[in-house]
């Protein structure tokens, strides 16, 4: 099947990369429509080699779409998502605005692609920071079932956006020329070389809402909805690549050989583990790579069952762009279209 597909946000950090993703994968494409906000109708953008001028999102530039990829704002999601559905297609969102809607499926493809079967026309993807946790607490739990998981991230600029990216660089190059460094926009503090303690803004129980959105994501995501979680995440001054370090406490005693066995059985996920050389993901290793990236595997002697891993994956790509394909070939593959 050939859909008739439109981007809402195809000027974005997000949408910039769709479109790569989209030409790398091969994704069948009969006719595209890139859409943003008037600010950047107009402007041409390359797929397949082919110019195609950007419109403004509007009820007709959606018409008769199949499947509508949005990575815009959650305005833009809750505007378009219920004319996408009227119409008959299906919207795949990066946005946080339908995640937790008990009608909407939550989907990384290799972990929960059958949650796909009960879609009304309306398809979240999770948060960055969700997508590569989920898929190896997916792979350790086949050993044994998950009690309790924490995690501290960091997340690079880049999940906020191409203003931030623009933020990050303004400020480096200023400080590598000696000159004071503009004042921040996106952040409220200087983000180069600094770390910030805070990604999105904070509720009334101290934490923030992208931790809250870790926690009600993976409890979705994995079936689980009352599995202890806390996380803390963090702004680190690199452009892409979000990085977690996170300790799982498992139901009973488990072997270490079996769950780096597990991990590595995991589809879209990649073990990379050997601290006697150094080798682990990092943010520039894995930058670019559709997949998701394990390594420091370790016991946690410090609790009983415990078992602690450090993953990163590229946030524009299996975190963004890469997952959102992959449901759209999933729905295709399996007829949900
Ligand atoms: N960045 C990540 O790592 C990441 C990962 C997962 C999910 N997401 C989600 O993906 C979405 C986009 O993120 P991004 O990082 O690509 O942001 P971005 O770089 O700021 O791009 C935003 C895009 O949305 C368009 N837009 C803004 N308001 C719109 C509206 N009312 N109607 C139609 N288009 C509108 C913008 O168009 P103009 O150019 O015309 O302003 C631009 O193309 C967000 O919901 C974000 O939460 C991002």
């Amino acid at each position: 099947m050939e859909p008739k597909v439109a981007v809402i946000g195809a000027t974005g950090a997000v949408g910039d990369v769709f479109l790569r993703v989209a030409e790398e994968r091969n994704f069948p494409v009969a006719r595209l429509k890139l859409l943003a906000t008037a600010r950047s109708a107009g402007r041409r953008l390359t797929f397949r080699g082919e110019e195609i001028e950007v419109e403004e999102t509007s009820e007709a530039a959606l018409a008769d779409s199949d499947i509508v990829f949005c990575s815009a704002t959650s305005e833009a999601s809750r505007k378009w998502g219920p004319v996408v559905r009227e119409r008959g297609g299906i919207m795949i969102d990066d946005g946080s605005a339908y995640r937790m809607e008990a009608n909407v499926p939550l989907v990384v493809p290799e972990v929960n692609g059958d949650d796909l079967e009960w879609h009304e026309g309306i398809v979240s993807i999770p948060n960055c920071t969700t997508t590569p946790l989920v898929m190896a607490l997916a792979a350790i739990r086949t050993v044994a079932p998950l009690t309790r998981v924490t995690a501290a991230t960091y997340q690079a600029v880049s999940g906020s956006g191409a203003g931030a990216v623009r933020e990050l660089d303004a400020q480096l190059r200023a400080y590598g020329r000696g000159e004071p460094v503009p004042a921040p926009e996106v952040y409220p503090h200087q983000i180069a070389l600094n770390v910030l303690p805070q990604v999105d803004t904070f509720d009334e129980d101290g934490f923030t809402k992208e931790e809250a959105k870790m926690r009600n994501e993976t409890r979705k995501i994995l079936h689980q909805p009352d599995l202890p979680f806390a996380a803390t995440c963090v702004r680190v001054p690199t452009f892409v690549g979000h990085a977690e370090a996170v300790h799982v406490e498992l139901a009973h005693d488990f072997d270490l050989g079996a769950v780096r066995e597990a991990i590595g059985q995991q589809a879209g996920l990649e073990l990379m583990d050997d601290p006697a050389n150094s080798v682990y993901p990092t943010p520039l290793n894995t930058a670019g790579d559709d997949r998701a990236f394990v390594g420091r595997l370790r016991v946690d002697p410090s609790i009983e069952h415990g078992v602690i891993f450090w993953c990163v994956s590229d946030n524009l790509r299996k975190g963004a762009a890469t997952n959102a394909i992959q449901i759209a070939e999933e729905l295709i593959r399996r007829g949900k279209l």
